[in-house]
C-alpha cells in the first residue's frame, strides 16, 4: 500500500482527496459520508459577503434600531431568537469539528473591503483549521484595471490574515493576464496556498422564453485540463501548497493533477452527481495505479510531471498549442 499522506496548508492529509466548497457540507450526516468514503479533509460552503451584509442590515433593523419599523418590527423574531447566517455557520463548523477526524477549512467567499473579512476571526474561534478566500470580483467596469483589482485581492487577503492565525487558501478565478505573478504576490502577503481554479456559473439564455436562467452546470474530466497545466507551470516556482479544483471525476484525473504538482485535489461536480462513491472510486484508482506503477507515496509522484520536471517543458508552453493545432487530423467519415 504506498503511502497517501500529503500536507496541504500546513495541515497533514492521509490522502490528497478533499471535498471542496459544495452545500453537502451544510449537512453533518453528508460530510460524515464523505468522510467514511476517505475525504482527507472538508472544505466547507462558502459564507458569502452578501450573506453577512444581510446579517447587518437585519440586525440593524430589527434589533438595534426596532421602534424605526414601528409595526414592522412586531412580526419579527426577537433578540433572543434571530439566527444570522453567520450563527448557522459557526454553529455548523463547531459540529463539524465536534463530530469527524479530519480537518475543517471554512470558506469566505466575497470581493468588497469593508470588515466583512474580518470575521474569519469568528471562523477560526469556532474551531476552523484553516480558511480559504474566494475573492472574485466580475470587472465589467472597463475604468477599472487589473493591476487595481489584484492590489484590492492582495489588500482583502492582508485584510484576513491580519484577523487570524489560521493558514488562509486563495482560491482564484483562471481570468489573470499573468497568473504566476499574482500568486508570487500572494505569497508574500501572507497565503498559504492556493486553489486553481474557482469555477463560475455561467448565465444562459433560455431561447424558449427568452430569459436569462441560471442553472447548476456541473463540470467534466476534459475541465481538469485548465488546472493541470498551470498547477504544472506554478510548481516549483512558489513555495504555496496546491489545490486542484475543476473537472476531477475519474482516478486519471486525479492522477494527472498530482503528477502535475497538485497537493490536494478537490472534488464538487462528481460528489454532487454520484455522491460519496465518487470520491471511494477515485481513491481506490489512484491507489491501484500507485501500486502497479511501483510508486512508494504521493510525494515521489507529486510534480514529476510539472514543468520544471517534464521531460520536455514546452509541452505546457505555447508551442503545444501550435503542434496540437499541426496534429489535428479529420474524424474518418467525416466530409468537409
Ligand atoms: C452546486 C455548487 C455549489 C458550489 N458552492 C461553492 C461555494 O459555496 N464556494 C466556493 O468557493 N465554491 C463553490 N463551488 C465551486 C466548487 O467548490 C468547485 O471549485 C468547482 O465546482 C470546480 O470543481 P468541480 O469541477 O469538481 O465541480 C460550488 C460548486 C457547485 C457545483
Amino acid at each position: 500500500m504506498p503511502d497517501l499522506s500529503t500536507t496541504y496548508l500546513g495541515l497533514a492529509l492521509k490522502n490528497p482527496l478533499v471535498p471542496s466548497a459544495t452545500p453537502l457540507s451544510r449537512s453533518l450526516d453528508r460530510v460524515l459520508n464523505l468522510e467514511d468514503a476517505g475525504a482527507a479533509a472538508i472544505v466547507m460552503h462558502s459564507l458569502f459577503e452578501e450573506d453577512v451584509r444581510n446579517d447587518e442590515r437585519m440586525i440593524d433593523r430589527f434589533l438595534v434600531n426596532p421602534d424605526a419599523f414601528g409595526e414592522a418590527a412586531g412580526h419579527l423574531p426577537g433578540s433572543s431568537g434571530y439566527r444570522s447566517r453567520l450563527d448557522e455557520y459557526l454553529e455548523q463548523i463547531a459540529s463539524l469539528k465536534s463530530r469527524l477526524a479530519i480537518p475543517v477549512i471554512a470558506s469566505l467567499n466575497g470581493a468588497s473591503m469593508g470588515g466583512w473579512v474580518e470575521l474569519g476571526r469568528e471562523l477560526q474561534g469556532a474551531g476552523a483549521d484553516a480558511l480559504e478566500l474566494n475573492a472574485w470580483y466580475l470587472a465589467s467596469d472597463p475604468r477599472l484595471s487589473s493591476d487595481a483589482l489584484e492590489e484590492h485581492y492582495i489588500a482583502l487577503l492582508q485584510q484576513l490574515k491580519a484577523a487570524v492565525d489560521l493558514p488562509v487558501c486563495m482560491k482564484l478565478s483562471p481570468f489573470f493576464s499573468a497568473l504566476p505573478n499574482f500568486v508570487h504576490r500572494a505569497e508574500a502577503a501572507g497565503a498559504a496556498g492556493v486553489a486553481l481554479f474557482n469555477r463560475f456559473f455561467q448565465p444562459d439564455i433560455d431561447i424558449g422564453s427568452l430569459e436569462v436562467v441560471d442553472r447548476t452546470q456541473f463540470s467534466s474530466s476534459a475541465d481538469a485540463l485548465l488546472a493541470m497545466r498551470w498547477i504544472a507551470i506554478l510548481r516549483g516556482g512558489t513555495g504555496l501548497t496546491l489545490a486542484a479544483t475543476g473537472g476531477v471525476h475519474r482516478p486519471a484525473d486525479a492522477l494527472k493533477m498530482l503528477l502535475a504538482g497538485a497537493d490536494v485535489v478537490h472534488m464538487a461536480s462528481a460528489l454532487l452527481q454520484r455522491g460519496p462513491r465518487a470520491l471511494a472510486e477515485v481513491l481506490a484508482g489512484v491507489t491501484r495505479w500507485m501500486e502497479e506503477r511501483e510508486y512508494e507515496s504521493v510525494a515521489q509522484l507529486k510534480g514529476s510531471l510539472s514543468q520544471h520536471n517534464a521531460p520536455d517543458p514546452s509541452a505546457f508552453a505555447r508551442a503545444a498549442y501550435l503542434n496540437a493545432l499541426d496534429s489535428f487530423t479529420p474524424p474518418a467519415g467525416v466530409r468537409y
